[in-house]
């Protein structure tokens, strides 16, 4: 593989904090806040926009109330098709940006603009547009982790669940490509495509956690289930998949198969949506720990674990949390993110709720 090193390694510049805590819920405050909620969301004209590793509480609301749990793409799309003013994205900053982008006469709030990720962060926009620049023969594809400047100087933002056909598609057409941020799917994508591709050096800290050999151990133990993986997880990890594949195309693979147990290797917070559409199935967390093990995230990302129901009723309270991005740089991030939609559509991928 051609593969260009961007340094220095995320690692090296972020630091992972560690998982918020919340006070404590019993049933009667957890029903009182779901309705202040609920209040809240009408009179706001506003709607829940929820990835599938936020807590199942965000989840559940979200759905309740008219607004979706979704993939990286399927939020990206969601906020277009809703007719209310107000989208509060909760998830991490890269998803709430995307929203705006997309839909600059909406009001994009979030539970707290503190969530970010490691991917996003490994990409500083100038290093990155310094790394484009030295390669102008090049198409630069970026991930949807990625900050909106990071966006502007892309030709094409994908997603997990449509990365490969996209990359297909480029190679078909001759195209070098230049990849950024995560190395991981990078490498998984150049792989499967054949495509020429310099990758960036960056990961995501929860799916780099997952151990080869480790999961080689807990397949022995339970050799009926099915191995799920997200495409950001490292090389030893996905060459033991039955099915790598975006959030959604992992929990669509827990619905559609006939195992009765999973290994899952990416954020713990999926199993709320896999439990939900099949109760009945064993799912079984992938290793984190063993030799190498540093476990900072433990299968559960930190800037996700940031939402919950209290900061998310104070967003809509106080109205403030807000998304905002410079208009020049928001005009320059549409094409790239549209140039997917379109692909998107154009190819049937991840609609209608990817048979949800
Ligand atoms: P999906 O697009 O598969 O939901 O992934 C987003 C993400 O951040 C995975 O870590
Ligand atoms: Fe970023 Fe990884 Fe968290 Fe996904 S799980 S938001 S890639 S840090």
């Amino acid at each position: 593989m051609n593969t260009a090193t961007a340094e220095p390694l995320i690692r090296n510049r972020l630091e992972v904090p560690a998982h918020p805590t919340w006070p404590a819920l019993d049933d009667t405050a957890k029903a009182a806040l779901r309705t202040r909620i609920k209040r809240l969301l009408a009179e706001r004209d506003a709607v829940l926009v929820a990835h599938y590793y936020v807590d199942g509480d965000l989840q559940a609301l979200a759905e309740e109330t008219g607004g979706t749990v979704a993939d990286s793409l399927e939020m990206a799309r969601f906020g277009s098709q809703s007719n209310a003013k107000t989208l509060v994205v909760c998830g991490v900053r890269f998803m709430g940006e995307t929203a705006k982008i997309l839909n600059p006469e909406k009001r994009v709030l979030m539970p707290t603009l503190e969530a970010t990720c490691s991917l996003d962060e490994g990409c500083p926009a100038e290093a990155f547009s310094a790394f484009c620049d030295a390669h102008p023969e090049h198409s630069v594809v970026v991930y949807a982790n990625t900050s909106a400047e990071v966006k502007a100087r892309a030709d094409w933002v994908v997603t997990s669940s449509i990365a490969l056909p996209i990359v297909e598609h480029l190679h078909a057409r001759g195209e070098k490509i230049l990849w950024a941020p995560d190395k991981h799917l990078g490498r998984y994508v150049q792989r499967m495509t054949g495509a020429e591709m310099l990758l960036w050096d960056s990961a995501c800290v929860v799916h780099e956690e997952f151990k080869g050999f480790a999961l080689e151990r807990v397949r022995r133990l339970h050799p009926e289930a099915a191995v799920l993986v997200h495409p950001e997880s490292p090389q030893e990890v996905v060459d033991q998949a039955d099915v790598v594949g975006s959030t959604t195309q992992l929990i669509k693979a827990v619905h559609d198969l006939p195992n009765r147990a999973f290994i899952v290797a990416t954020d713990e917070g999926i199993f709320w949506k896999m439990h939900q559409l099949a109760p009945e199935k064993t799912l079984i967390a992938a290793p984190t720990a063993g030799e190498g093990a540093t476990c900072e995230s433990c299968a559960h990302c930190p800037w996700m674990a940031m939402n919950a129901l209290h900061n998310l009723a104070l967003a809509l309270e106080r109205g403030d949390r807000e998304i905002l991005i410079e208009e020049s740089i928001r005009q320059r991030a549409v094409p790239p993110i549209q140039r997917m939609l379109d692909f998107a559509r154009e190819h049937g991928i991840g609609q209608p709720r990817d048979g949800r």
